[in-house]
């Protein structure tokens, strides 16, 4: 049997146990991934543990409580604490989700905040997307034509204009394509759920006059191909949309244009 063995380097310690916050009655404990490019030492577990009454209830106000209370040098992303931007996801208690949507009573015993994972970390929570959002630009996400640009705005029916419910929502937050194994593993060849949902969003557009030139830019074994239907994907994302289901629909289109 094949025995994995993780560099010296790459090996999570137990870290620091930060003082209970004085005269707190409610506490919740939360054991949070540390590591600092800076001090050469290996990824630590810190224990923290948050006055309830003195914070919002979702996982990002207990991390924002932890930043501004106890321990100024946590990292982490955020921006518009309420599923929108897309800044804030983290893997908790298992499941990669926004710690802005993600509410601490969901959670039993401590709760376990991690960055993304499979992607190289900057620093604490805080995950390396460059190759995620370069992914992102390579299905070129702009509406492209040939006719002539109409006086004031490209028209779209009602009906078509609904096909693109349930991809247009995509806020781009990673968490389907770093919970997809064939991600993990191709990460570099395959483009992975966020980016081909997002393919589909301009392959289905009515307006879009390019859809025979992205269908060709995705043919290929790996770009499109290494989804192989595991749904981790769907079941990710915090928005509540299904990659899976618009990678299907591509190879459907990718089937019809040979026929
Ligand atoms: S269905 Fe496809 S894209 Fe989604 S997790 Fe599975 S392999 Fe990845
Ligand atoms: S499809 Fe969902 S999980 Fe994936 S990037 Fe978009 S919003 Fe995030
Ligand atoms: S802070 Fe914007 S999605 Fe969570």
């Amino acid at each position: 049997m094949v025995q994995l063995t993780l560099p010296k380097n790459s090996k999570i310690t137990e870290g620091k146990t930060w003082p209970r916050p004085a005269r707190a009655t409610h506490v919740r404990e939360l054991k949070i991934y540390r590591w600092n490019p800076d001090d050469g030492n290996n990824p630590t577990i810190d224990t923290y543990s948050i006055d309830l009454d003195d914070c919002g209830p979702m996982v990002l106000d207990a991390v924002i409580y932890i930043k501004n209370n106890i321990d100024p040098t946590l990292t982490f992303r955020r921006s518009c604490r309420e599923g929108v931007c897309g800044s804030c996801s983290m893997n908790i208690d298992g499941q990669n989700t926004l710690a802005c949507t993600k509410a601490m009573d969901e959670v039993k015993g401590p709760i376990r905040v991690y960055p993304l994972p499979h992607q190289p970390v900057i620093k604490d929570l805080v995950p390396d997307l460059s190759n995620f959002y370069a992914q992102y630009a390579a299905i070129e996400p702009w509406l492209k034509t040939s006719t002539p640009e109409p006086e004031k705005e490209w028209k779209q029916s009602h009906e078509d204009r609904a096909k693109l419910d349930g991809l247009y929502e995509c806020i781009l937050c990673a968490c389907c394509s770093t919970s997809c194994p064939s991600y993990w593993w191709n990460s570099e060849r395959y483009l992975g759920p966020a980016a081909l949902l997002q393919a589909q969003r301009w392959l289905i557009d009515s307006r879009d006059e390019k859809t025979g030139e992205r269908l060709d830019d995705l043919e290929d074994p790996f770009r499109l191909y290494r989804c192989h239907t595991i749904m981790n994907c769907a079941k990710a994302c915090p928005k509540g949309l299904n990659p899976a289901k618009a990678i299907a629909e591509i190879k459907i289109q990718m089937v019809e244009r040979q026929l």
